[in-house]
């Protein structure tokens, strides 16, 4: 854990040390896209519930709403800006799982996260992972079959 000067903070966000100044009530979701211009991560209902802003600490899906800045000193905070490589983005796009978009860099976090702790994640895990996050217009039928896609491709990658 590396504290600097008085309310900056040493944070690891996709592989780089990134200094910012945050206050310790601030959120790690408002510190990633106010400081650190990584917008991905969305500000929804902020209360923990639709999982909008979901990032990786330590390769975990977590509600960065809901994670103050200073709970990720010292852990490798990942956001879908740090995850070009995934296989569920070309997944989403292929099953035609994402309609306004907004809900979809929480959705892929989640994806990515799952196909790497599950790589054998039947309908039902793939349900109950997915349950965290919310959608108000693609059907989730076709967010599942994208994180079936994903799976397959991670598979084939391997
Ligand atoms: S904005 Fe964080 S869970 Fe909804
Ligand atoms: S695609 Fe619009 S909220 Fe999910």
């Amino acid at each position: 854990m590396e504290m600097l000067a008085k309310g900056m903070l040493e944070l690891q966000v996709n592989g780089q040390k990134m200094a910012v100044l945050a206050r310790p009530a601030d959120t790690l979701l408002h510190v990633l896209r106010d400081q650190l211009g990584l917008t991905a991560a969305k500000p929804a209902c902020e209360t923990g519930d639709c999982g909008a802003c979901t990032v990786l600490i330590d390769g975990k899906p977590v509600k960065s709403c809901m994670v103050l800045a200073p709970e990720a000193l010292g852990h490798e905070v990942t956001t879908v800006e740090g995850l070009k490589d995934s296989p569920v983005f070309q997944a989403f796009v292929d099953t035609f799982a994402i309609q306004c978009g907004f809900c979809t860099p929480g959705f892929a976090v989640n994806a990515h996260a799952l196909i790497n702790a599950c790589p054998d994640a039947g309908d039902d895990v793939i349900e109950d992972w997915m349950d965290s996050n919310l959608c108000r217009c693609t059907g989730y039928d076709e967010i599942k079959a994208a994180v079936k896609r994903a799976l397959a491709a991670k598979k084939g990658q391997e």
